[in-house]
């Protein structure tokens, strides 16, 4: 994809690194705190920039120092910003990430200002639509954002792309034939469909209830067993790479990124490929936005 436009959420993230995360009613001391620009779309925006994609965004931030530190970030890779419109009422985003040593995380989010995006603001940013070749998607931002967006995106002959996370159990029905591809994990892809993701069978299965709903492609990353493909009749499986992993904040952003930033609407193999070795190299840094690879440092990487 050579022009991408990314309608979707940007957080400051409360990165706390700990041993292992605390259960109901339990307090456990914490090794360290960072603050790291993060928010899936705009990780996703930062790596599509970060890789050489001519990336434009759409969402909100607020009227402080944080939003000016996500803007100023995103620029540092020349996305642009224009259409990231600054809310007078609410806060920037801000996530809350707790990391263990396994390199596993819990986040909570506070939307502030990324709620603050409507289906309006998506008809005057008309144009931005009709620039890009592919427009991605998150849920971090109101349902009818991401369905606006969606039907403008449609309307111009884009490449549909909605990244269902966080997942919700009352996804629009209208949506899903507007997807050209989605990529949940097996918990939002159980979560979207109200089926059980324990084996790689009912992965199968709850894939194929997308593609029956109008999906072009479902591909449903499994962690480190890989990848599943899963476009009408077709199925294929691509392996994951063995890593030690710090940090899996926005693993499945810059895997979504990278691939787009090889994907020509025909090459999933490859692009998967790229996208996978990207998130592996992401794994094994502390951060969002601060662990995305650059292109040289993925092409380098072979596992
Ligand atoms: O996907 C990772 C992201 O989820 C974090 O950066 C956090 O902001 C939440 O949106």
């Amino acid at each position: 994809m050579k022009k991408v436009l990314v309608v979707g959420s940007l957080n400051m993230d409360f990165d706390v690194y700990m041993e292992r995360r605390p259960q109901g009613g339990e307090t456990v001391m914490a090794q360290s705190l960072k603050l790291v620009p993060g928010g899936k779309g705009a990780n996703q925006a930062y790596a599509l920039g970060k890789l050489g994609v001519d990336t434009s965004m759409i969402g909100a931030v607020g009227k402080d120092t944080f939003g000016q530190q996500m803007l100023d970030n995103l620029h540092s890779v020349q996305v642009d910003t224009a259409g990231i419109r600054t809310s007078e009422n609410c806060e920037t985003g801000k996530a809350f990430i707790e990391i263990e040593d396994s390199g596993q995380n819990s986040i909570s989010v506070i939307a502030g200002a990324n709620h603050d995006l409507d289906a309006a603001y998506i008809a005057e940013r008309q144009d931005m639509f009709a620039a890009a070749d592919a427009v991605v998607m998150q849920l971090e931002v109101p349902m009818s954002v991401v369905v606006a967006a969606a039907k403008q995106a449609k309307a111009c002959g884009k490449l549909v792309v909605v990244d269902p996370a966080p997942a919700c159990a009352d996804f629009p029905e209208e949506l899903f034939p507007l997807i050209d591809i989605t990529k949940p994990n097996e918990t939002e892809l159980s979560i979207l469909t109200g089926l059980p993701t324990d084996t790689e069978e009912q992965v199968l299965t709850a894939a194929r209830t997308l593609t029956a709903k109008g999906v072009g492609a479902v591909m449903v990353t499994l962690g480190s067993k890989g990848t599943l493909l899963v476009t009408g009749e077709d199925v294929h499986k691509f392996p994951a790479y063995k890593v030690k992993a710090v940090d899996t904040t926005a693993a499945g952003d810059c895997f979504l990124a990278a691939f787009l930033s090889q994907f020509d609407g025909e090459n999933y193999a490859e692009a998967i490929d790229f996208g996978a070795r990207a998130s592996a190299v992401a794994v094994t840094r502390c951060g969002a936005q601060s662990s995305i690879p650059t292109r040289a440092e993925i092409d380098a990487f072979h596992g």
